[in-house]
């Protein structure tokens, strides 16, 4: 049978490798685009959901860090470092010790998921909790890769966006074109910078840069590219409101950004494609996060509902697309963050009811009508 061999042998001729290549890879990308059919119910439209949560270390950094640390093998590199919110950190903590090197990670003290901390020292990496928020862990993180020899696998590396740009070919590839639209959380702008390379590279002839001397161009793969839609979270919106934010709030921890490093990449791919990038409050974060579990059967961390919460929104305000292919990627698997799952509607915490080990009273919790 078939295996996917990971986005890089996946898309070598689209990226920045050569057959010579030392791959680095844990099978990351092929990630199933699901029909989501309550949403497109709601809307009239055709919404998909492209399942990042579904790569080796639950998000779609995957994508990114094969390409980031297969450069860095390449360049020899002993160690890497990077600042995250969490996913970065697990999936370079994993990348790392695939590559048999070291791995520095600086998190904002008590404002990482658990499941995401975990990750990181599983996988041994050095990992720091700093005194600050994400921008100051990245902040330090660059500085450190200037001045020692550690190399930097955030996405200010352009090999993180010439991975995850794979995303948005495997749409294309499923669905035989671009969609109308494309909507996806920002926090970084890393993301939404890498679909939108992604889907104009698939809509024009190409030939890869990094095959000196090799001619070879590859015809369009789409006729089109889709209309960039970005959520960030409302206290978290600094491209939204048209400055960074300085202490950037919310619960979806991993968007919880104030001065994303591709500011100008996200404003480009907003306006080239006659996009829109705004804000959703961690209420409707929520209640798309419920949305998606209860009635998707998908489930994902917060930060990755807010393309969901978005198409919500729009849809409430009479703005939604209608009769459109839709593609809302959901960045992060659920089990990364649980605790939200166990928050009712209202607030309250969910008690699992509990009952004795008898037919009769698991029939009667359960409402049935019968006799045993
Ligand atoms: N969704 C999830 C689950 C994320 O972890 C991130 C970013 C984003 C969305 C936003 O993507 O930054 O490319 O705009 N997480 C980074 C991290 C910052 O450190 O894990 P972006």
């Amino acid at each position: 049978a078939h295996q996917w061999r990971g986005v890089i042998r996946e898309y070598a001729d689209r990226l920045p490798v050569t057959e010579s290549t030392q791959v680095i890879t844990l099978g990351e990308g092929g990630t199933p685009l699901v029909p989501a059919k309550a949403l497109s119910e709601l809307t009239g439209s055709r919404v998909f959901l492209k399942v990042e949560g579904m790569n080796p270390t639950g998000s779609f950094k995957d994508r990114g860090m094969t390409m980031a640390m297969t450069a860095a093998i390449e360049a020899g590199a002993k160690a890497v470092v990077c600042a995250s919110t969490g996913n970065t950190s697990a999936s370079a903590a994993a990348y790392a010790t695939q590559a048999g090197i070291t791995c520095a990670v600086l998190v904002p003290d008590g404002k990482i998921s658990m499941g995401k901390l975990s990750q990181a020292i599983a996988h041994g990496a050095e990992l720091l909790q700093v005194n600050g928020n994400f921008d100051n862990c990245l902040d330090v993180a660059r500085k450190l890769a200037e001045a020692y020899p550690v190399f930097l696998v955030n996405s200010v590396n352009p090999a993180r966006i010439e991975g995850q740009k794979t995303g948005a070919f495997e749409v294309v590839d499923v669905l035989g074109d671009a969609p109308d639209y494309h909507l996806l959380p920002v926090g970084n702008a890393g993301n939404i910078t890498a679909y939108w390379k992604g889907y104009k590279e698939y809509s024009e002839p190409y030939s890869n840069p990094h095959l000196v001397g090799d001619s070879t161009v590859l015809p369009p793969v789409a006729t089109k590219r889709p209309v960039m839609w970005g959520f960030q979270a409302e206290g978290a919106s600094p491209l939204v409101k048209g400055h960074p934010v300085t202490e950037p709030d919310t619960i979806a921890t991993a968007i919880r950004i104030g001065n994303p490093a591709s500011w100008d990449q996200a404003i480009a791919a907003r306006d080239e494609s006659g996009g829109l990038i705004e804000a959703v409050t961690d209420q409707e974060i929520l209640e798309a996060h419920r949305w998606l579990s209860a009635r998707e059967g998908v489930f994902v961390e917060p930060a990755s509902a807010a393309g969901v919460a978005g198409l919500l929104k729009k849809h409430a305000a009479g703005l939604a697309p209608v009769d459109k292919t839709i593609v809302i990627t959901v960045t992060g698997h659920g089990l990364k963050d649980p605790q939200w799952a166990l928050k009712a509607a209202d607030g309250s915490d969910v008690e699992p009811t509990k009952v004795d080990f008898d037919v009769v009273s698991v029939a009667t919790a359960l409402g049935l009508e019968g006799t045993a």
